[in-house]
């Protein structure tokens, strides 16, 4: 049985890692939750029948002592508490995006390899039926040197307005960062993970004055415990970008991703290579002049709009009992890290950045 304990009880611990961990009981026990917020941790504590909760990290990693800590914390938070977890001894499940600089990402991984431990970024978004289909087919396929693709993931009004996702320090980024990073994660990964020399970005703020629904801009239940009023004045980052990726394998993939734009909703991947062009989530794929064939995807077996956080936490037991190898791989992890830094560092410059000017 792997002790699991919470850092911060917000949407996604609620909704997606406590949720996780229960369905697979006969492996997982949650003993506590933290969150500075005391009224959080008692409330989530309380619904979900945990014993014990804190409003300090340390003094619960010290008491506890957990095999697995989840870090659900806002993400500039996510290095210290990664950090901190790591090296009370516990294997880590942190939240997207892992960090904002490769030199970060690294670090934090050194640490879990000092420790002997894992360390997991949650790209949940892996596991939809369509990508992991396509995932199968391409492996199947043996299919490689995808020399094009594109992604597109717009929302027509859908900037998150219950917590701090809108404010730069604490966020770290807008919509590229928080919706942006799942198709990058899922693109990159079907590609079998290129690694990436440039990124030409645009990023913009269009209409911070106009909210969407709490299940429409990511809270995929609808529920939402502890909601921080949104207030748009201190929104500071984008809810539009675009631009284009290259790889150092000649590669390109062109991306737009919006929390608010008037487009039609869109979570789309298309890929092409010499043999085959896959687009999703139609599960369409297309080679020579009219053959047209469509992925067999499987139903996925768990009834949550967070059924990636399942996928996760059973391939985590899995690899801690020696049964199974890591789906989320740090490699992965760092490559999509090295494209958020140069994401930004292109936009802010307003021209093509390399990986080179990284270092
Ligand atoms: N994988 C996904 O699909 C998905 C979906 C939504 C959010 N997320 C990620 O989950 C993280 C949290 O998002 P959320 O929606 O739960 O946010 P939220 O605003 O609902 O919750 C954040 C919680 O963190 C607590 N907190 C803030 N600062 C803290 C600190 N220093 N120490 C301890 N607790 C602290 C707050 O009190 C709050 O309870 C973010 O990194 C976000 O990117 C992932």
């Amino acid at each position: 049985m792997f002790k699991v304990c919470i850092i911060s009880c917000g949407m996604i611990a609620n909704s997606a890692h406590i949720p996780a961990f229960k369905h697979f009981s006969e492996d997982y026990e949650i003993t506590a939750v933290c969150d500075i917020n005391e009224k959080a941790a008692r409330d989530t504590a309380e619904r979900h029948g945990i014993l014990s909760w804190y409003t300090d990290a340390q003094d619960m990693l010290d008491k506890e002592k957990p095999d697995i800590v989840s870090v659900c914390v806002p993400n500039c938070y996510h290095k210290q508490y990664t950090l901190m977890a790591l090296n009370s001894g516990a294997n880590v499940l942190c939240e997207k995006p892992l960090a904002f600089s490769v030199k970060d990402a690294e670090e934090m991984f050194a640490c879990a390899k000092k420790n002997n431990k894992i360390l997991v970024t949650c790209q949940s978004m892996r596991f939809t039926p369509d990508r992991m289909a396509a995932k199968k087919y391409i492996e199947e396929n043996r299919l490689e040197n995808f020399y094009y693709g594109e992604l597109s993931r717009t929302r027509r009004r859908g900037t998150p307005a219950w917590g701090t996702f809108h404010i730069k320090k604490i966020s770290c980024g807008g919509a590229f960062i928080d919706i942006g990073v799942h198709m990058l994660d899922a693109i990159v990964w079907l590609m079998g993970n290129p690694k990436v020399k440039s990124v030409s970005a645009t990023a913009m703020q269009n209409h911070k004055y106009e909210i969407g629904s709490f299940s429409k801009s990511g809270a995929l239940t609808g529920q939402v415990d502890s909601v921080r009023p949104f207030d748009p004045e201190e929104m500071d980052v984008e809810d539009f970008s675009c631009g284009m990726i290259t790889f150092e394998n000649g590669a390109k993939v062109s991306f737009k991703v919006a929390w608010a734009t008037n487009m039609p909703e869109s979570a789309d991947i298309k890929l092409v290579c010499k043999e085959k062009g896959i687009f999703l989530p139609e599960g369409k794929v297309l080679s020579g002049e009219e053959n047209e064939e469509i992925l067999k995807s499987e139903k996925c077996p768990y009834d949550t709009p967070f059924a990636g956080h399942m996928y996760i936490a059973d391939n985590l037991r899995k690899v801690l009992k020696g049964e199974a190898e890591l789906i989320i791989k740090p490699e992965e992890t760092i490559n999509v890290t090295k494209i958020i830094e140069l994401f930004y560092r292109s936009a802010e410059l307003g021209r093509e950045v390399f990986t080179e000017e990284l270092q």
